[in-house]
């Protein structure tokens, strides 16, 4: 039946069937998140890329919709983004709607296999009936490629003080800014990361987005996701602080600052909605790595899920301003029953009675009287398998362990620990959900967040409190069972 694989989540979003890497074109508009995806319905592999499409009232329930873009003669349709044109400054508009422009890569593959580094190119399609049906500009390419060979992942939005479209647009290992009137004609007006933040890899699937810490201060941050040597290897999500005043991104910080969204391994592609309401900044990434499983994951009929979406805030730190996320409150609305842990020391492990697969888990402990070196939750099953989420005190360091956590056979690259570090807090609050091959851990408010794959022989219907070395002070403990959002 219906989403009931082995390892198939439950509460994140996949694809119904075949491939799916980046979350694309997530654009709010009348009631509606829409989340469109790259996808190759075909295979369970990446190939000739389509924009899957599926839409949200409460970004936590998903309704599937017919694939929105295809593959044409410029090429397979990479990442990016769509914009409501409020101001019909494309012309597009006919009747009420607004235009819903998106803006993506055109990947050519016949150049490619050609050798010529000339192949990506950036093109627009619209919409006139709240995204259900596309048409492409007739004069697409309007954005030509110069001779990069990477030049991809459009992420446009309206930057009202100056009035116009800004397209950050990730090409080699740095970052160019494009500045539109009309969505059509672009000019180049920045250029930023040539010296800045990590570069182990491709620089992909930039977003620029503005936020206002509680003191009331306004930052841009750019978040760079970065194809390979993020933190925890592989495939990541770094970002910058800084300013932007309509052309070019100023970063805040020594370009040898290096911030990670995430320090999991499986985070990968985000980026943030356009329109959402309240000028919210809700993020979602792709929960797989490039390097090397995203194409071996053992799944059976589909590959790959998105995270939750999260809601983006900006933190004042000792170091400056940060960015912190927590899953938007509607997952909530999943919650069954509630589970209290009280007050108590933890000096081995403890069983919790829940059982439940789909969890979520809420543990606060005490640093400052915790003697133990290491305490966390472990989830595990009857063949032994588990995944250990821990806070290590010598190194203050949380950790999501999933070096014995079940299937790993697929990449030499899975079975391993992930680590983030932890500085200066007195409590250690910690918010994980747990889907059927996810984790996703949010700590102290967000500000540290890890996300990893397991797949486990069995499901984890097991779940304890331990600590090692000492004793734990828990101040306390709600776990909720959650319900699947495809039943
Ligand atoms: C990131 C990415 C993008 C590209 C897309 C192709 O995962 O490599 O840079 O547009 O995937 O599917």
């Amino acid at each position: 039946t219906f989403y009931q694989e082995q390892h198939r989540p439950q509460f994140h979003f996949s694809p119904e069937k075949g491939w799916m890497n980046d979350p694309n074109g997530l654009v709010y508009y009348e009631g509606e998140y829409h989340l469109f995806y790259q996808h190759y319905p075909d295979s369970t592999v990446w190939g000739p890329m389509h924009w899957g499409h599926a839409i949200s009232k409460d970004l936590t329930t998903w309704e599937h919709l017919p694939i929105a873009l295809y593959p044409d003669s410029l090429g397979y349709i990479f990442s990016g983004s769509i914009v409501v044109d409020e101001n019909n400054t494309t012309g597009f508009q006919t009747g009420k709607e607004k235009p819903l422009v998106a803006i993506f890569t055109l990947h050519d593959m016949v150049k490619e296999k050609a050798g010529r580094n000339d192949r990506e190119s950036q093109g627009i399609a619209y919409s006139l009936d709240k995204g259900r049906t596309w048409t492409k500009y007739e004069k697409n390419p309007v954005l030509a490629n110069k001779g990069d060979a990477d030049f991809r992942d459009p992420k446009v939005f309206w930057h009202e003080a100056t009035k116009h479209w800004v397209m950050p647009l990730a090409v080699g290992q740095h970052l160019e800014i494009f500045t539109s009137p009309n969505l059509k004609d672009w000019e180049k007006t920045g250029e930023f990361g040539n010296k800045d933040g990590a570069h182990g890899g491709v620089w992909e699937c930039p977003d620029i987005i503005s936020l206002k810490a509680e003191d009331g201060v306004e930052k841009w941050v750019l978040i760079q996701n970065i194809g390979r040597g993020a933190i925890n290897g592989g495939s990541g999500t770094q970002y910058f602080v800084g300013t932007f005043h309509g052309k070019t991104f100023i970063n805040d910080n020594p370009p040898e600052t290096t911030l990670w969204l995430d320090y999991g391994a499986d985070n990968y592609a985000g980026v943030t909605w356009f329109n959402a309401p309240n000028n919210e900044k809700i993020f979602i990434g792709w929960m797989s790595n490039w390097d090397d499983y995203a194409t071996k994951v053992p799944t059976s009929s589909w590959r790959s899920a998105m995270t939750v979406p999260r809601k983006l805030s900006l933190i004042k730190t000792s170091e400056g301003y940060r960015l912190a996320q927590m899953p938007v409150t509607q997952i909530e609305k999943l919650r069954l029953g509630k589970t209290e842990i009280s007050k108590q020391t933890i000096s081995n492990d403890t069983k919790i009675g829940e059982k439940s697969v789909l969890k979520e888990i809420n543990l606060s402990f005490d640093l400052t009287t915790s003697t133990a070196n290491e305490f966390g939750f472990i989830l595990s099953n009857s063949l032994n398998e588990k995944v250990v989420l821990g806070y290590d005190k010598t190194t203050k360091q949380v950790f999501i362990d999933r070096t014995n956590a079940g299937k790993s056979d697929f990449s030499k690259l899975f079975a391993k620990k992930h680590l983030a570090p932890l500085n200066d807090d007195k409590e250690l609050t910690i918010k994980a959900l747990v889907d059927n091959s996810s984790i996703e851990v949010f700590v102290n408010g967000g500000k540290i967040a890890l996300t990893d794959l397991f797949f486990p022989n069995e499901d984890y219907t097991q779940l304890s409190i331990y600590s090692k070395g000492g004793n734990a002070e828990l101040i306390k403990g709600e776990i909720y069972p959650l319900k699947s959002i495809w039943k």
